[in-house]
């Protein structure tokens, strides 16, 4: 790990938090495929820059931001984009409080400016899942000014020096527009691959520390089999889910092998053909 991002490590884990905001605390476990991707993110995120994550259903990317949150031991705030994502679920919105007996109007702050104020972690999750007016708001909170004037109190918020946004997409899937451009310039963007061989397996470890070896060696045998349909073109990305594979080995503790990778893996593809190549394929290492 570079030096500088030590140092601010040290730095972060010094904060304190309280209770309720501690709660927000991830746990971590994320495993890189290279020495590279989790060390260049976080020189990223010490550099101050947005990062954007971009990869498959599956591939870690939630995992990756929590275990940034674990890192520095800093709170996340989560957004989850869709079309009805607007400025209010973002910033925050007023509301009639009771203070000493009189009615008051009272701004109840959001995920972002929670975030900016306190040096949080804000996760924006399924960026391109929200509607292309809605995030602009967000352009001068992500480059160099790392400021925002509230539309709805007027006020001037500037982040706080610890203050992180992690944003993930799926790229092409059903629902996601394309992301802005002026966004996307915004962000450095890093993809994030499904793992295999070494670094699989201990994902399976961790996960399933006492599975039986014999499992976990078909189960990657099986995995390795549908990459390589996926690259051929036969198979959509997500037959190699590290997700769908995680589900089928936990059924497979306590069904038959075939009947947990048709319900984890191969039922969540739309394609008949998919489906079936993927049990053909399961047969090949299955009786
Ligand atoms: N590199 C990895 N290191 C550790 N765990 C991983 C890794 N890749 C996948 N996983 C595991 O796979 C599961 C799915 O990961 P996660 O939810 O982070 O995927 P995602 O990329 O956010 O998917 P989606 O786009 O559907 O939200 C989790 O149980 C996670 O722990
Ligand atoms: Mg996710």
């Amino acid at each position: 790990m570079y030096e500088f991002v030590q140092m601010e490590q040290e730095k972060r884990l010094n904060e304190e938090y309280p209770d309720d905001m501690q709660l927000l605390i991830q746990e971590g476990g994320y495993i890189s495929p290279d020495e590279h991707l989790w060390n260049d993110i976080l020189v990223g995120i010490v550099l101050k820059k947005p990062v954007l994550l971009k990869g498959p259903s599956g591939a870690g990317k939630t995992k990756l931001a929590q275990t940034i949150s674990h890192f520095f031991n800093q709170p996340m705030h989560s957004v989850n984009c869709s079309v009805d994502l607007d400025a209010e679920s973002l910033l925050g919105f007023k509301t009639i409080v009771q203070k000493n007996g009189e009615s008051v109007i009272d701004f109840i702050e959001g995920p972002v400016v929670q975030a900016m104020k306190k040096g949080h972690i804000l996760y924006i999750d399924e960026i391109n899942m929200a509607k292309p007016e809605t995030l602009p708001i967000l352009h001068s909170v992500l480059d160099h000014r790392r400021m925002l004037t509230n539309p709805f109190t007027g006020e001037v918020i500037y982040a706080h020096e610890n203050f992180t946004v992690i944003s993930a997409i799926n790229e092409g899937y059903v629902g996601t527009s394309p992301m802005n451009e002026a966004l996307k310039n915004r962000f450095i963007s890093f993809s994030v691959p499904y793992l295999s061989g070494e670094e699989l397996r201990e994902i399976i470890h961790a996960e399933f520390p006492n599975a039986a070896a014999t499992l976990v060696d078909t189960m990657m045998k099986i995995n390795e089999d549908l990459r390589k349909q996926v690259i051929n073109g036969l198979l959509s990305d997500e037959a190699a889910s590290i997700r769908s594979l995680l589900d089928a080995i936990s059924l497979a503790e306590h069904i038959s092998l075939k009947r947990a990778v048709r319900y984890a893996i191969a039922e969540k593809l739309e394609d008949e053909i998919e489906k079936n190549l993927i049990m053909e394929l399961v047969d090949t290492w299955v009786k």
